[in-house]
């Protein structure tokens, strides 16, 4: 069972500390330092950014692309209208909507907001909306068997699930960036990094 229900709740009132916290702010650099070279190599047009919240990664993204942010936080989005005008942001809870026919696919620290039972499927509708795919990932190194999402309100899986996931859904990883790993108090070795995918 997950502590935290639905994260989007547990985000309202945490406005400030998101758009202030330079933890997050270097994480949407990081993961901006990885998408926007892939856009370009991939002449990439079409791109979906699931968990979009208030349009950080948006805002750093090349101004040509057709971008659409997708989030449940209606809080989140008003930010996200200020911040890039000329964008569209939907408010959706992701397992309602089908997005298909994109060229990129994206979720920047989404995707370990959802419960171990239903992170596979999370993960395969991101993915399968796209050609390619980039995901922020926290893959757990250790321990390999942690059933966790209950006493943190985050989730952890492992490698091999990952790519047992991936292989399921028709795509292959193709390239990787590690960010950081880091070992939480709850004894949890992890690792943060970026990875995209592309169809098989
Ligand atoms: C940690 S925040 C994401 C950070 C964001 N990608 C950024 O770059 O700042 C997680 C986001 O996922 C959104 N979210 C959680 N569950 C969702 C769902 N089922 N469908 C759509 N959005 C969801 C939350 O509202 C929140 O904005």
């Amino acid at each position: 069972m997950k502590k935290f229900a639905d994260i989007s709740e547990y985000y309202t009132g945490d406005l400030a500390v998101h758009e202030e916290n330079e933890w997050i702010k270097v994480g949407h650099k990081h993961f901006l330092d990885f998408v926007n070279p892939i856009i370009e190599a991939y002449e990439i047009m079409k791109v979906v950014e699931y968990g979009c919240a208030t349009g950080h990664v948006a805002f750093g993204m090349p101004p040509h692309i057709d971008y659409v942010g997708v989030d449940r936080n209606n809080w989140f989005l008003e930010k996200a209208r200020e911040r890039c005008q000329e964008r569209i942001f939907m408010n959706c809870d992701i397992r309602d909507t089908k997005f298909t026919g994109y060229d990129l696919s994206m979720a920047w620290g989404f995707i370990k907001h959802f419960g171990l039972h239903e992170i596979d499927e999370i993960i395969d509708i991101v993915i399968s909306s796209a050609r390619y795919s980039v995901l922020g990932m926290q893959f757990l190194a250790h321990p390999a068997d942690l059933d966790d999402g209950t006493a943190y309100h985050h989730s952890w899986i492992s490698e091999e699930r990952f790519a047992g996931v991936i292989d399921r859904a028709g795509y292959k990883e193709t390239s990787r960036q590690l960010f950081s790993t880091f070992m939480h108090p709850l004894n949890i070795h992890a690792y943060d990094c970026a990875v995209l995918l592309e169809r098989k």
